[in-house]
Parts: structure tokens; C-alpha cells; sequence
């Protein structure tokens, strides 16, 4: 029967880990997949992390199954760093959360739940957006739509264009992805005013919001990055957040990660959760513990979290140094509009105005691995090389 299947196109993101590894250049320079790399172009295993999974290793006395909607302790844990402490969803009874294989299982579970409820959904996301966004959630059948984001000539965004889309295009019951912070792939945050606008925006078209928010802590800090988010918890009457420890814990194979879906009332939250039991159990049964168990870990252990914080801040502040060293770099070789949109831009990534052929060139040429998009992982750079990406970038160009 597997003869009558297609080979599939290769996924920009995961093939450009191969093509990477591959060059064994000196001058290599790799801006691809998002992770963290730090100044030795390693990415270790966090400090809180080691710690933790050495306590674990004795603390651990049974590999028993814990549940459908994960580890209880991770959930209530990760919820209050998210949503802040004492926050008053947190004991609202609106709130189901789960805990997801991954910011992607956090993805395919949220969009699960929405075609279970409003199979009639259409699901709006940002132009650009995440490469696998379209894909994942067009794969559980619901329509995707782009809203215009992200203006790559201007390197602004477009944020009128955004709003007449979804005012005029979007019916009453649609759902809205949004990047919470360090927009992926363009780096380009709301300011607070157009959260605020957005959220009015939101409400008034019946509009619910679904929250990508996998890099809490890596653009302003912890509870600036979550402003987006919070904003929309207190005004809105639904939400569906899919949320990731795999960048600020540095836990991207354990594959850890939170769903959570806010209801009108304690009922429909009970509904919500066991729905998204239901889907979990039909689609990978029970999700993976290991790396819930140490974020519960780190969250609960005073030293540790404070350790952990204390590293997730060192990796923040390196990203914005490498940040404005590029804008500098660019600025002084003449060009301003690129090195000011890198500068205010936030988190990992930003988009260069760059052609996929000059993107191939970048490759080819320059040793500098981006994706076709443009998209840079600015903490693939190190500091002595930010002078010599500089060069490059305005070679092609
Ligand atoms: C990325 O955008 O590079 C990361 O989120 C990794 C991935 O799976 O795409």
C-alpha cells in the first residue's frame, strides 16, 4: 500500500538544522532553528535543570502513569508563572489547563478543542507567522486564514491593515492567533496601546483570541512578555493559550509544555477540560512527565527557581547585546531603516529583507545560515562575529 504515498517537501526549519551541521566552516554563522545558543555556540543544559534532574534521579520512585492531563504539580506551577501569581483566573474555576507535549502539542490540543466546539471556525494568523503554524493547525481540517502583520519593506507593522482585516474579514466566533511576545518569525511586538486595541477589537467582533506564547522571559523580561496575554485573560470571556518550556527552560526534547483554555464559567472550563482529556487520550494517550517534573522542580525550590531566573535573564540580556551590536554594526555601513527594526525588535528572531536567493547567497557565500524567509536566530551569533555578519548582510543586499 506505501507505494501509492508522496514524498514530502522537506520542512524549511528542520532541514536548515541539517544543511547547518553540514558546513564544518570555521566562519560558520548559524541563525536558523530557534534555540539558544550562548557565547561557545553550545546550548547547554540549564543550571536549574542539572540540579533538578540529579534530585529528581533519587526523588523519582515509580514511572507509574500519572494522568491524562499531566503532571497536577507542573500545571498548577507553570499556570501561576504565566498567568502571575495570585491572578484571579488561577481560582476563577474558568480556567482548564493540561499539560501539552510541547508548545506544538499545546497547538494541536487548543485547535483540537476549538473544531470540537465551533467546527465552523475559521482560524486567523499573522502574515507572517510561525512556518509551522498553517500547517498544524490546518492539519486538524479547521480553515486558515492570514491577517497582515508584518510589512518587509518597511519592517513595520502593519498594524491598520491588521486591524481593517480582522474588523471587516473576520465573522463572529473566529479565532485569532497571536504571538504573546518575541514574534516568530519577525521579532516585531505589539506595543501595549495596540494590545489594548486589539483586545476592544477582539470583544467587539466576538473574536477569540488563541495565544502562541513559547518565549516568555527572552524578550523583556518574565511579566513584561505576558502583558499581551494578561490584557486579554481580564477581558476577554474565552481564551486558548498554548504555551512551551522548551526555550526559557531549555527543554526542547522533553517536549514540555502547557495548553490551557479560559471559559465563561466554571461549567464550561469543566467542559473544556474534559474534551481536552478526550483529545489527548485519543492522540498520544498521556503526555511524556519527565520534563514537567523538573520545571515543578525548579518552580517549587526557592534556589533553584531563583538560579533559574538568574539564567534565563543572562540569556535574555545576551540576545538583546548581540541585538543592538547587529543594529550598530549595520547602522554605521548605512542601513539605518534594517538596524533600527532590529534594534526595537525582541526575543530571538528577526526578519531580513532578504530575497530566498540572497538568502541562498547569505549560505553559500557567507557561511551564514538563515531560512528563506530572512529569518535570523540572532542568538546564533557571538560577539566576535557580529562585524563580519554585518559585512555579509550587506553584501547580498
Ligand atoms: C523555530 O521556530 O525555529 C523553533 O520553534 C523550532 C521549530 O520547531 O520550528
Amino acid at each position: 500500500m506505501f507505494e501509492t504515498l508522496n514524498k514530502t517537501a522537506p520542512d524549511a526549519i528542520v532541514e536548515m538544522i541539517k544543511i547547518a551541521a553540514a558546513d564544518t566552516s570555521p566562519k560558520k554563522i548559524d541563525l536558523g532553528v530557534g534555540i539558544y545558543q550562548d557565547e561557545v555556540g553550545a546550548t547547554p543544559v540549564m543550571r536549574a535543570v542539572k540540579k533538578a534532574e540529579r534530585l529528581w534521579f533519587d526523588e523519582e520512585d515509580s514511572k507509574k502513569y500519572i494522568g491524562i492531563h499531566g503532571n497536577p504539580e507542573f500545571n498548577r506551577l507553570f499556570s501561576e508563572l504565566t498567568f502571575g501569581d495570585g491572578a484571579e483566573i488561577l481560582t476563577s474555576g474558568r480556567l482548564a489547563v493540561a499539560q501539552s507535549a510541547g508548545g506544538s502539542g499545546a497547538l494541536r490540543l487548543g485547535t483540537e478543542l476549538i473544531k470540537m466546539a465551533n467546527p465552523g471556525t475559521t482560524v486567523w494568523v499573522s502574515t507572517p507567522t510561525w512556518a509551522n503554524h498553517t500547517p498544524l493547525i490546518g492539519s486538524t481540517g479547521l480553515p486558515v486564514k492570514p491577517y497582515p502583520y508584518y510589512n518587509k519593506e518597511t519592517q513595520t507593522i502593519d498594524f491598520d491593515d491588521m486591524c481593517a482585516t480582522l474588523r471587516n474579514e473576520a465573522k463572529p466566533g473566529d479565532v485569532v492567533v497571536l504571538h504573546g511576545c518575541c514574534h516568530n518569525p519577525t521579532g516585531a511586538d505589539l506595543s501595549q496601546d495596540q494590545w489594548r486595541i486589539i483586545a476592544d477589537l477582539l470583544i467587539e467582533k466576538s473574536l477569540m483570541p488563541f495565544v502562541d506564547l513559547a518565549y516568555t522571559g527572552l524578550g523583556d523580561g518574565l511579566d513584561a512578555d505576558t502583558f499581551g496575554l494578561r490584557l486579554l485573560v481580564d477581558k476577554c470571556p474565552e481564551l486558548v493559550l498554548a504555551t512551551s518550556c522548551s526555550k526559557n527552560f531549555g527543554l526542547y526534547r522533553e517536549r514540555t509544555g502547557m495548553v490551557a483554555a479560559i471559559a465563561r464559567t466554571p461549567e464550561e472550563a469543566d467542559l473544556c477540560r474534559s474534551q481536552i482529556g478526550l483529545i489527548m487520550r485519543r492522540m498520544i494517550s498521556m503526555p511524556p512527565d519527565h520534563g514537567a517534573a523538573l520545571v515543578a522542580k525548579i518552580l517549587s525550590t526557592p534556589d533553584l527557581k531563583a538560579d533559574w531566573l538568574s539564567e534565563l535573564e543572562t540569556m535574555r540580556l545576551r540576545m538583546s547585546g548581540l541585538r543592538q551590536s547587529l543594529a550598530e554594526a549595520l547602522s554605521v555601513q548605512g542601513a539605518e531603516q534594517m538596524a533600527n527594526a532590529i534594534a526595537s525588535q525582541k526575543g530571538m528572531f528577526s526578519l531580513l529583507p532578504v530575497s530566498p536567493e540572497q538568502a541562498e547567497k547569505l549560505r553559500s557565500e557567507h557561511s551564514v545560515y538563515l531560512l528563506n524567509s530572512g529569518r535570523i536566530n540572532i542568538a546564533g551569533a557571538r560577539a566576535e562575529m557580529i562585524d563580519g555578519l554585518a559585512d555579509a548582510i550587506l553584501a547580498v543586499l
